[in-house]
């Protein structure tokens, strides 16, 4: 059974309209012929829910994924990042948009732009839902942010705590 009691941080309404929101910037900001990059496995729930708000964007995107990894079973960074999984596809001369669940010490999302640049990408922009601002140990922002909130563990909406949680609708804070 998962461990812990969750309060509702961010509800599910309040996230499909900020979705909307970026898929719609993001259309004005990028080219149609675009490539993205999902980190696994915390973003899985936004991106489907981003590259299915950018179709009504008409945006086509190739999509692909990489698996790293910084976390063991608990609430607290190792510090390491590692490929479990890599891409498939080729990031040569295309302009590419990581995604990411959530942005905090920075480690790994700077870790998959430069893996990322290394391959050949002609441009890289970085989509995150969340960012805890006070986290940062790598001076890294991305270029597009759902929601920035305060520092405290959040599970949810592909967020996890020791694998459990990944299935709530919404972004919640463990509590109990
Ligand atoms: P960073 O490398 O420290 O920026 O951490 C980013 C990664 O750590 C994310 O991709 C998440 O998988 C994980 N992470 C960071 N904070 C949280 C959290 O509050 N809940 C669940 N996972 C988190
Ligand atoms: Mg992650």
């Amino acid at each position: 059974m998962p461990p812990k009691q969750v309060d509702i941080l961010i509800p599910a309404i309040d996230i499909a309209a900020r979705v909307k929101t970026l898929a719609h910037t993001i259309r004005h900001e990028l080219p149609h012929d675009l490539m993205i990059v999902a980190l696994l496995r915390g973003s899985f729930v936004f991106t489907s829910d981003l590259i299915r708000a950018l179709y009504y964007e008409d945006v086509r995107p190739q999509i692909d994924f990489l698996t790293l990894s910084s976390y063991g079973a608990g609430t607290v960074s190792s510090g390491i990042i590692e490929i479990n999984r890599d891409i498939r596809e080729s990031v040569q001369n295309r302009e590419v948009l990581i995604v990411d669940d959530i942005l905090e010490s920075g480690r790994t999302l700077s870790f998959a732009h430069d893996l990322i640049m290394q391959r050949g990408a002609r441009s890289i922009k970085t989509a995150v839902l969340l960012e805890k601002p006070g986290k940062r140990t790598i001076d890294i922002r991305a270029d597009y942010v759902g929601f920035t909130i305060e520092d405290k563990f959040v599970v949810g909406y592909g967020l996890d705590y020791a694998n459990y949680y990944r299935e709530l609708p919404y972004i919640g804070m463990l509590s109990g």
